[in-house]
């Protein structure tokens, strides 16, 4: 899709956010603003960022090319990322990514048929404490196994929204990427998810419960639901 003059007004607002004579610092949200146009970063987004930032098309693909969150082939809605690093591939996370895959019918780095799902294998998704963890579109579904795992993506396939265990409810992956360029999030609620839960918060809980002395005397009230 071409990028449009929206596309480029929108960039120049985020170049505007950095000092004069900075606007290379403006290339991580810019290649988010792309992304979330064409589904990925296209050659055609790295020389629009190239062009708005006044550095050269190989600075940005250096960049594009070094983040995973880039992505070089278009992503569908539904970006199903399961962690199988050490912490969830101990815990399960293997089994739900062969169950996933199975169910979809696609590997590693790949979109359904229908253009709707991607699943990848991700690194630690920093989330070992809710292990094994899979992410819809980045938000959070905690301590899944093959099971619900299935059920999560059966009701992507069903065009259903599942609610994540923490953070924002679901959006696409357009609606994702235009958020990570710096733009709000406009939905009702869109921040009022739950935060963190009790098993990021344990080790404190148990040195609260034996008097241990916590770093600059903080005393941690255990989560509340909903919280
Ligand atoms: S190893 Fe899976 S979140 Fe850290």
């Amino acid at each position: 899709m071409p990028l449009t003059e929206e596309t480029r007004v929108a960039a120049r607002d985020i170049i505007a956010r950095y000092p004069q004579g900075r606007s290379r610092s403006a290339l991580l949200p810019m290649l988010h603003l792309v992304q979330a146009e064409d589904g990925c970063v296209t050659s055609e987004g790295v020389e629009f960022c190239a062009t708005e930032l006044g550095i050269t098309q190989a600075e940005v693909s250096a960049v594009a090319t070094f983040y995973t969150m880039y992505k070089r082939r278009p992503v569908g809605d539904w970006l199903v990322s399961v962690c199988t690093n050490l912490s969830c591939a101990l815990l399960g996370g293997e089994d739900v990514y062969a169950r996933i895959s199975a169910d979809l019918g696609v590997g590693h780095d790949q979109t359904t048929p229908d253009g709707a799902i991607t699943l990848e294998h991700a690194e630690c998704l920093a989330a070992c404490d809710y292990a094994p963890v899979m992410t819809v579109n980045y938000e959070f579904f905690d301590q899944v196994d093959a099971d619900s795992a299935s059920e999560i993506v059966d009701a992507l396939r069903r065009g259903e929204r599942p609610t994540p265990t923490r953070g924002a409810p679901l959006c696409t992956f357009a609606e994702a990427s235009r958020q990570l360029a710096g733009f709000p999030d406009p939905r009702p609620g869109a921040v009022a998810g739950p935060g963190v839960g009790e098993p990021s918060v344990a080790g404190l809980l148990v040195a609260d419960a034996e008097a241990v002395a916590q770093a600059g005397g903080t005393q941690v009230d255990p989560p509340t639901k909903g919280s």
